[in-house]
């Protein structure tokens, strides 16, 4: 078969030769990280003015004091200041292979190795091709009919596009429906989706919203009966008017808030009595069930009309069915995502699919299983400072001191300094910690010890 001159260039020897090499040093090195480690005092002085500078010209400080020498091993990530540290948190559940992983390395080398930094909707290159078919028949699988994907940079800008082929293919309807304490990202649109008054502060109103109360564990019957009403009711109030509901199956941002199958059915039901089209909103959930897709975890493939995945995904997209195809005009961009970025991509999901972290015995429920035994442990040891955990998968949460938001902040940033990167969710009186762990790279002996340094720190507060 005719060969392009760049298949010639990314099957020359000397590319595999070098490829080698570079994972020669990076193994040699990246064995010097072994475990939790404290900050080298000679780097302080110069960590100190690292800290003040990004501070200086971002705008303002860090959450935590955390900048990334630009290596790590498995879990554990080096800081510049020389300190190791088990990353639990990975940038808010991006970094699913961990630290300085040689697949994923090997990957980006090889998106780096072409012609552009970016690929954008105008001009993309093979390695879109087949991401675009790796992910849509992933979605498909059971029978979703989400076959459509559209690439994009980030999960915000994956659920603007989703809202707008929704609301153009609705025309006429504008509202949308969407749950208490939802997160969607950050854009002037997606701001007024997520519940969070803070997060709209001075912002003109882009969108309207109807939030409906999401599935209480603690009362089956009576949150689904709640909900459905509620739905009713604002039907009622503006007949016609509703577009869509975006649905978040699992509440991130707020702790890891598991939903149900029955209770969605229930909803999606109403939505399908009324032209409301089914957006689940994945970006923070993919990949951190037994399912790929969260959607495909609560069996409710025949039912979405459009997905939305991010983060651990590593480029971001946007899933639809035919009939919610957007007509031309409405959606493009410059940038679909980096070629190192699609590359790592196309790594990062195929060994999601075929390296043994789904299904029932796979990782993901071996590794939540082990975390979830530990945390009980310590409640039972510290009914006081620890409750739960709660969550599901990889997906891992739990509070501490009843929920108490100054005392949690004083928590992870203890925790931190003690070694684990994890985050709070959710606010007021119902705050959690929570943790996403880089699932490729996991083993239960490091959720052993991120448990004991957990409990350790625990124990030296008040
Ligand atoms: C459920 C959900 N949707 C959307 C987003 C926004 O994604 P991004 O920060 O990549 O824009 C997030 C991010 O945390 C999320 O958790």
């Amino acid at each position: 078969m005719a060969k392009t001159v760049a298949q010639g260039l990314f099957s020359d020897p000397r590319i595999a030769e070098a490829k080698k090499l570079i994972q020669d040093a990076l193994k040699d090195h990246k064995s010097h990280i072994t475990g939790v480690k404290p900050a080298n005092p000679e780097l302080k002085e110069s960590y100190d003015q690292l800290l003040k500078r990004v501070a200086d010209y971002r705008g303002g400080a860090l959450f935590y004091n955390y900048i990334g020498s630009g290596i790590g091993n498995g879990p554990l990530v080096e800081l510049a200041d020389g300190s190791v540290k088990y990353d639990f948190i990975t940038g808010i559940g991006v970094h699913y292979m961990g630290h300085s992983h040689s697949g994923v390395i090997n990957a980006t080398i090889e998106g780096a190795l072409q012609n552009t930094v970016m690929n954008g909707h105008l001009q993309q290159n093979t390695a879109s091709a087949e991401v675009l078919e790796l992910f849509s028949k992933a979605a498909c699988k059971n029978g979703a009919l989400v076959k459509n994907v559209f690439l994009t940079t980030s999960g915000a800008m994956a659920n603007e596009n989703a809202f707008k082929m929704i609301l153009q293919k609705r025309a006429g309807a504008s509202r949308f429906f969407a749950f208490e304490k939802c997160f969607a990202g950050r854009t002037l649109g997606m701001a007024w989706v997520t519940d969070k008054g803070a997060y709209r502060v001075g912002l003109p109103k882009t969108l309207d919203v109807d939030y409906i109360p999401f599935y209480c564990a603690d009362d089956h019957e009576g949150s689904i009966k709640l909900a459905v009403n509620a739905m009713k009711k604002y039907i009622g109030r503006y007949p016609g008017h509703h577009a869509g509901f975006c649905m978040e199956l699992i509440q991130g941002e707020n702790g890891s808030w598991v939903g149900n199958k029955e209770y969605f059915e229930a909803l999606i039901a109403v939505c399908k009595e009324n032209n409301i089209s089914v957006f689940v909103d994945e970006v923070q959930t993919f990949a951190r069930t037994r399912e790929l897709f969260t959607f495909q975890y609560f069996g409710l493939d025949k039912h979405v009309d459009v997905v939305s995945i991010g983060k651990n995904s590593q480029v971001c997209a946007t899933f639809f069915t035919d009939d919610h195809k957007p007509k031309p005009g409405l959606m493009s961009q410059t940038f679909t995502g980096a070629s190192s970025q699609i590359s790592a991509a196309h790594y990062v999901v195929s060994e999601m699919l075929s390296g043994g972290y789904l299904g029932e015995n796979g990782k993901i429920e071996k590794l939540h299983a082990r975390f979830k035994s530990n945390l009980e442990k310590i409640n039972k040891k510290h009914p006081e400072k620890l409750n739960g955990p709660y969550g599901i998968g990889a997906m891992v949460a739990m509070t501490c001191f009843k929920g108490d938001e100054a005392k949690t902040k004083a928590f992870t940033i203890k925790l931190f300094e003690n070694g684990v990167l994890s985050f709070m969710a959710g606010g007021g009186n119902t705050t959690r910690v929570r943790f996403l762990m880089p699932v490729m790279v996991t083993e239960e002996k490091h959720i052993d010890e991120v448990c004991e340094i957990i409990e350790r720190t625990l124990s030296a507060m008040e």
